[in-house]
Parts: structure tokens; C-alpha cells; sequence
């Protein structure tokens, strides 16, 4: 392998990835997942648009000077001003990057910024050689490149190596283009823009046509050496390329295709758990490499297969990507030891304090259920590392519903340590639920989303339930995790008012210690 078999992995997960509907985090949620993709071993991680808000500015900001370990990226318009902000914002990065971006596509010129190629060029130019008075690791995109004339498209990305793009990207914006027709593209501009070897080609592509993939790599296979990627594939509309899927591609092909990356594969499934835990955005069981699915052989003749040589029909085997096959089940006898073997085997990493609380929560669960599996720990664990100050705590709650009756909950909430009780009805038991308990607060939070799922099959399964609650500004992601689903939906809601109790009553905090 030679360096130019090297693939650098830019992650978007925190700009591209946060533009899914639904998906904003907050500058600790940020922090805490750049630090994770900093231990996955990704080259690049574009942390936000500081343009887009002063909250965006800072969070990238926090980024900058927290995460060490690689280049970290702030995505600019070719105004001035959006990378000034850029720049505020990654200046002090270990390495800041400034990535800057205008459309060449002759829809987006006439319609949407109703400029001419040759205004284009003139502004790529102006942007980079500004950002490049700042630092001298600059991106240029060429948004909806797929669907731009190609050899305007080597014009302007000649004029912006010219000017000093150290990268330039190819982004299939609306993700229309096929594979072959990609790969395609991809040779066209390194044959006919004459300065393209003195830049890093890089790729990007939006996920519309299922495509993703398999475009980013047809564009490898034609010579990009970056490739722009989230993980779990989030992203605007169908999303992005996703990183896993990429990344073990490429592992699975390292014969044949002679590419590699700098990610350690074994972080990839938990680096997954942590993005939809804190996204809130379920992974699809069937999803390739870290859906719940994804190793689990159904059919009796793989089975069978399976049992006899794990190659028969598996492709790669699940430790590789950080599923724990220890499946060593978890009882009521198991001790603080055991436990925390178990959660460094999932990957996980806890204070002493948090792993006490889990160990706690543990323990509550094995009293109810006789085994506790691997995905019941997973789901504790994402209930947990969302956990905040007890201003509400659910002490009771008791429901009644049924096809004759209308649903009434009973609750009892300790509020900030004062016990109270009350009734209330709704159209089912999780709404009784939830009315009765805004009643009590007093509180007015709009519900954005609302998310259940079971941790293992089986009717005795954990349930999870993630919630998204705005008010007055402040959005608050709330989870709740027990055998008895209305259970799960109530601790849901509580954790979720809790964390929005914690921001209202501290509106002087800086973003990143107003999140939780
Ligand atoms: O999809 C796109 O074109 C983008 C650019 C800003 C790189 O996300
Ligand atoms: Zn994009």
C-alpha cells in the first residue's frame, strides 16, 4: 500500500448529517460524538455551518479546541462573512479547515443565485483565495457537480486550484447520478482540468436513488481520495453516503480494490449506537453492517451453514465492526464485575458515577427479567449517557385502558422533591400519560417526535422510547427504557421536561453547558 491507496474519510455526520429532519443536537451531544469520531479514526470531521447561527458558530468552536486528533471542518457560503465565521470558528483547531461551496450547475446558476458561469468563477476565486489568507487547508465544492456541464465544472475547479483549493469536491447533491455515469465524471475531470493532481479529489453523494454507495465508490475506483460521509448514511432527504457501509466495503474488497482508510473498524458500532442515541433517529433493522439484523441468520439452511463455517454466509464477521459476540447473558447474580466487563466488551466508557447509576438500573431489570441480553444493556446504556438533574421524577404511575374504558392515568411526580399526584385522561394510555403529567408541570412543550422500539424480540422485551420536546425555544431529547412500554413512554417524557427544566432555568450558560 502507498499513500495514494489512502482514502480520507471526511465525516459529516455533524453538518450534512444534522440536516435530517429532526436531528439537531446540542453543542455537548456535538462534542460528544466529534470525540467519538476522533477514536473511530476518521482524517476529517466538518462540524458544522457557522454561518447558519451563532449556536452552530460556537459548537464547531468547542469542537475546534476539544477534538484534537484530526482536521476539523466548517463549512462556509463564498461571502465574506460566512467565512469569517468559518474561520472564527475553526481557528483554533489543531488543523481547521475551511470549506466553501457554490453551485455549478446551470438550474442552480439561473435559478437560485441567478448568477453567470463566468460570476461563478469569479467567486470561487475570490472565496478561496480569502479563506486561504486564513489557512491553507481550503476545500472547494462544486454543489450539484453531477448535474453541471462537465467542462465547466474543470473550469472552475482549475480556477480554484489556481487560487488555492487544497481539495476540491465532487457532490452529487441531489443524488440522481448512476454509478458508471459517476465514475465516469470522476476520470473526465482528472483528464481535462490540467491542475487537478495538485489537489485532493474528493466525492460526495446524497443517498435519493438508494446509490449512495455504490457512487462514492465508483468515484474511488476513478481516483477520489476523499470521500464525504455520515454515519448510519443520516443526512438531507435520503441522507448521505454512509460511512460504515464504505468503509467495510472497502476492508471486505482491500485485495482486490488495494484501498484503505484509517478507520478502526471496531469503533463502528458503537460510533452507530451513539449517533442514533443521540439523534434519535432508529437504525432500520435490515440496515447494512449495524442494523439489528445485519448478522442474524434466520433461515434453518443458513443456520445450519452457519453453525458449520461462519463463511458459508457471513461476509465479515460482527466483531469486526464492534458487535460483541461475547454473548454472555447477564443475570440478577451478576456482579459489578461482570457488568463492567460486559460494557467494555460493547464498546462502552462511563464515569464512575454513571456506571454506578447503570449498574443500579441493571440490577432493577435483572429483578424483573431472568436474562439480560446485550441490547437490553445498549438501551440502558443510551438512557443513561442521557440522563439529567432530577427536577421531575416519576414516582408512580398507574394506567388504565382497555376497548369499554377511556384511557385515565394516575400519576405521582416528585417536583423538585415536593410530591404531588394526579389524574388525567387522553386518547390512549400514553397520551392519559402525557396530559396528566404536562398538567402537573405546568409545562407546554410541543412533542416532535415520537419513537418506540424493542431492544430483543419477544413480548417481555425492553422497550425504548425516544421523544423530541421544544418549548420556548429549547429542544430536548428525552429516552425511557422498561419491559412495560407506557412505563417507558412516561420516564421518556420526564427525562425530556428534565432536560428542558435544566435549560430554562439556566439561560446564562454557554451552549456547550447548557447542553446536558
Ligand atoms: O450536497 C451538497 O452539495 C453539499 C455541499 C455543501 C458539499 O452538502
Ligand atoms: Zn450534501
Amino acid at each position: 500500500m502507498t499513500d495514494s491507496n489512502r482514502i480520507i474519510i471526511f465525516d459529516t455526520t455533524l453538518r450534512d448529517g444534522e440536516q435530517s429532519p429532526g436531528a439537531s443536537m446540542n453543542t455537548a451531544e456535538k462534542v460528544r460524538i466529534a470525540t467519538q469520531l476522533e477514536r473511530l479514526g476518521v482524517d476529517v470531521i466538518e462540524a458544522g455551518f457557522p454561518a447558519a447561527s451563532q449556536g452552530d458558530l460556537e459548537a464547531v468552536r468547542t469542537i475546534a479546541e476539544k477534538v484534537r486528533g484530526l482536521s476539523v471542518a466548517a463549512l462556509a457560503r463564498t461571502s465574506k462573512q460566512d467565512i469569517d465565521k468559518a474561520w472564527e470558528a475553526v481557528r483554533d483547531a489543531a488543523r481547521p479547515r475551511i470549506h466553501t461551496f457554490l453551485a455549478t450547475s446551470d438550474i442552480h446558476m439561473e435559478h437560485k443565485l441567478h448568477m453567470t458561469r463566468e460570476q461563478v468563477i469569479e467567486a470561487v476565486v475570490e472565496a478561496v483565495s480569502y479563506a486561504r489568507t486564513f489557512t491553507d487547508d481550503v476545500e472547494f465544492s462544486a454543489e450539484d457537480a453531477s448535474r453541471s456541464d462537465r467542462d465547466f465544472l474543470c473550469r472552475v475547479f482549475e480556477a480554484a486550484v489556481e487560487a488555492g483549493a487544497t481539495t476540491v469536491n465532487v457532490p452529487d447533491t441531489v443524488g440522481y447520478i448512476l454509478p458508471h455515469e459517476f465514475g465516469d465524471l470522476i476520470r473526465y475531470l482528472q483528464e481535462n482540468t490540467s491542475n487537478l493532481h495538485k489537489a485532493v479529489l474528493s466525492v460526495h453523494c446524497h443517498n435519493d436513488q438508494g446509490l449512495a454507495t455504490a457512487n462514492t465508490l465508483a468515484g474511488l475506483e476513478a481516483g477520489a481520495r476523499q470521500i464525504e460521509v455520515t454515519v448510519n448514511g443520516i443526512g438531507e432527504r435520503a441522507g448521505n453516503t454512509s460511512l460504515e457501509e464504505v468503509v467495510m466495503t472497502l476492508h471486505n474488497h482491500r485485495a482486490s480494490l488495494n484501498l484503505f482508510t484509517g478507520v478502526e473498524t471496531r469503533e463502528i458500532y458503537p460510533t452507530s449506537r451513539l449517533v442514533s442515541t443521540i439523534t434519535g433517529i432508529v437504525i432500520q433493522p435490515n440496515k447494512a453492517v449495524v442494523g439489528a439484523n445485519a448478522f442474524a441468520h434466520e433461515a434453518g439452511i443458513h443456520q445450519d451453514g452457519v453453525l458449520k463455517n461462519r463463511l458459508t454466509y457471513e461476509i465479515m464477521e460482527p466483531e469486526t465492526v464492534g458487535i460483541s459476540q461475547n454473548r454472555l447473558v447477564l443475570g440478577k447474580h451478576s456482579g459489578r464485575h461482570a457488568f463492567r466487563d460486559k460494557l467494555a466488551a460493547l464498546g462502552y466508557e462511563l464515569e464512575e458515577e454513571q456506571f454506578n447509576h447503570l449498574f443500579q438500573k441493571f440490577k432493577d431489570l435483572a429483578d424483573k427479567r431472568k436474562e439480560i441480553l446485550d441490547e437490553d444493556i445498549e438501551v440502558l446504556y443510551a438512557e443513561e449517557i442521557l440522563r439529567a438533574p432530577d427536577f421531575y421524577r416519576l414516582e408512580y404511575l398507574n394506567v388504565v385502558s382497555g376497548t369499554q374504558l377511556v384511557p385515565t392515568a394516575m400519576v405521582k411526580l416528585a417536583m423538585d422533591g415536593v410530591e404531588m399526584q394526579s389524574a388525567g385522561f387522553g386518547n390512549g394510555p400514553i397520551d392519559a400519560a402525557y396530559n396528566t403529567i404536562a398538567k402537573m408541570t405546568g409545562t407546554r412543550s410541543k412533542l416532535m417526535r415520537f419513537s418506540i422500539s424493542s431492544a430483543s424480540g419477544g413480548t417481555d422485551a425492553l422497550g425504548e422510547v425516544t421523544v423530541r420536546l421544544k418549548e420556548n425555544g429549547f429542544v430536548a431529547l428525552g429516552k425511557g427504557a422498561d419491559p412495560d412500554i407506557i412505563t417507558a413512554s412516561a420516564k421518556a417524557y420526564v427525562n425530556g421536561l428534565n432536560r428542558l427544566e435544566y435549560l430554562k432555568r439556566n439561560p446564562s450558560l454557554s451552549p456547550e453547558e447548557r447542553g446536558l
